[in-house]
This record gives C-alpha cells, sequence and structure tokens, in this order.
C-alpha cells in the first residue's frame, strides 16, 4: 500500500487536508491534493488528514478512515458540563481494599494515551504497580529516601514536612501511597526531551478518566519525587538499567467516600497583552 491514498471519487477537493496537515506535507496539484516529495519520511501519524476530511476519501498506509472511532455530537460537552467534568475530579486518599481489576487498569490507560505528546511521538511508557504488598514495600522505599532527605537536606525535609510521613509511617500511617491498592506510573527515556511533558500530560489525562469508572485517584508526589532521584526504588522499578525516568505517580483504588461539594479556587491570574 502506498503512503497516502485519496480516492478521487469521494475527494471534492476541498483543500482541507492541506490546510490542516501540522507538517504541511499535502499540496494541491491541478485542484486535487497529493502528498509533496519525501512526505512519508516527514509524516508523524497524527492522523489528522484522515480525520479532518468530510468525505472519508484520504486513507494512509498506518490508517484507514473507517479505523477512526467515529465523532458522536451527542457525546460532545457543553461548557456546563466540561466544567462539572473537570471540577468533580478529586484527589482521593482513603481507598477501599478491594482491588480493581487489570482489564479495567488496561482500559484507563488506553484512554489516557490519547493525550497529545509533543511530534505525536508517543513516549510514554506505562508501569502499574499491581499487587497491593509491593505498593507497600515500594512505598516502604520512598520513606528510607525521605530518611536521607532529613539527615541530608533539612530545609527540603522541613518544608515537605517529611519528618511527619516518616512518623506516621512507623505507626502504620501510610500517607505516601495512602494504602491504594494499585500506583501507575509514567516513565519516559531519559535521552527523549519530550518525555516529561507527555507523561505528566497522559497522567492528567488519566485522572481525570478515573472518576467516570468509579474510582478514585490521587497523584503521588513523594513516589515520583523519590523515583527520580533515590538510586535503591530507580533500580526497583527497573528504571536505571532501561534508561528511563519517572515522571509521574498516581494512586488507583475504589474511592472509600463520595464527594457532594466541588470546593472553588482562586481566580485565576491573567495578563492580557
Ligand atoms: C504534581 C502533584 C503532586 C501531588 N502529590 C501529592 C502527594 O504526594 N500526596 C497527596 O496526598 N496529594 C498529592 N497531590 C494532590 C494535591 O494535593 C491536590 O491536587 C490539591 O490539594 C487539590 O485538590 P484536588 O486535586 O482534589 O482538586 C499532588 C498533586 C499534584 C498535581
Amino acid at each position: 500500500m502506498t503512503f497516502m491514498t485519496i480516492d478521487m471519487e469521494k475527494c471534492n477537493k476541498d483543500g482541507i487536508c492541506v490546510a490542516e496537515c501540522p507538517m504541511k506535507i499535502i499540496q494541491m496539484k491541478d485542484e486535487a491534493p497529493v502528498p509533496v516529495a519525501g512526505a512519508e519520511t516527514l509524516c508523524i501519524r497524527c492522523g489528522h488528514c484522515v480525520a479532518v476530511c468530510p468525505t472519508a476519501a484520504l486513507s494512509l498506509d498506518t490508517l484507514t478512515p473507517s479505523e477512526c472511532l467515529p465523532v458522536n455530537k451527542e457525546l460532545l460537552l457543553d461548557p456546563k458540563q466540561a466544567e462539572h467534568f473537570l471540577r468533580y475530579r478529586r484527589s482521593i486518599r482513603t481507598y477501599k481494599e478491594k482491588a480493581v481489576d487489570r482489564e479495567t487498569l488496561a482500559e484507563l490507560i488506553r484512554i489516557a494515551s490519547h493525550a497529545p505528546s509533543g511530534h505525536n511521538s508517543q513516549p510514554v511508557s506505562w508501569q502499574v504497580i499491581y499487587e497491593r504488598d509491593e505498593v507497600k514495600r515500594l512505598s516502604g522505599m520512598v520513606i528510607d529516601w525521605m530518611k536521607y532527605v532529613i539527615k541530608e537536606q533539612p530545609k527540603v525535609a522541613a518544608l515537605l514536612h517529611l519528618d511527619m510521613v516518616v512518623a506516621g509511617w512507623t505507626f502504620g500511617l501510610d500517607t505516601v501511597s495512602r494504602d491504594a491498592p494499585h500506583l501507575i506510573l509514567t516513565n519516559g527515556h531519559k535521552t527523549n526531551i519530550m518525555a516529561k511533558p507527555a507523561c505528566i500530560i497522559a497522567m492528567t489525562y488519566l485522572e481525570l478518566a478515573i472518576p467516570s469508572f468509579g474510582l478514585g485517584g490521587c497523584w503521588n508526589g513523594f513516589f515520583n519525587a523519590a523515583a527520580m532521584t533515590w538510586p535503591p526504588l530507580k533500580e526497583a522499578l527497573g528504571l536505571t538499567a532501561n534508561n528511563m525516568e519517572n515522571h509521574g505517580a498516581m494512586m488507583v483504588g475504589f474511592p472509600k467516600f463520595k464527594y457532594h461539594r466541588m470546593p472553588p479556587r482562586n481566580t485565576p491570574a491573567i495578563t492580557w497583552a
């Protein structure tokens, strides 16, 4: 199959694919769209040309119109629904004992993987710490990192109240991973400069999708900080061996309690130029 196929029976020559291609690798020639020379190597496979064509005339060797999810206008949110959807998400810190099944977590990750990434590079590597005992063991390594920071960087430790977290841990209070049954991590290759923002955005997508599955989530900033810097944890996660870095950690589980209200946040600081 050639890189780009345009069905001339269907093409209405409106030039929308030319206008929308982010790489500008489609041009109008004799009033019909055609890929420019070298288009195949420049294409970032974002699928915009396939997705935007009103007559489904354009296919790529890697993507046909029928492989795309059709836009369902009934599922689009109006501004009120968008605000409700975004404000409904809460950081959940009290979980039921019950485990979430692997299929549900995989489905969540699949949905979150539609997050944008620089150059459509999709550099996110997902890591699920599924077993509760393993979450506990790795959280214990975060505590070891905290003890090190308390000793070596007391100002940082004081700012983050690490002494309280460590003290709580010694009598069974887990304020690292909040006794969540699972942790989901987003990792990226060390040499990939697009990995960090992509991982953070993908994790944000995951967090936004979590409540629709009846689940709760919370960013685990302590885990992420330790996974970025503490060699024993980096090794335990297999990051060192694979030249990877952690750029996000999320607790996931069934929430024990329901929230009834959505608190306000500060008025945004905006400057207009
Ligand atoms: C990058 C990041 C790291 C966070 N780390 C933690 C954490 O380690 N533990 C925790 O309980 N909450 C953590 N949070 C959650 C914040 O405390 C929470 O987002 C904030 O209080 C606002 O509450 P809301 O998320 O329910 O709107 C983190 C949030 C972000 C964005």
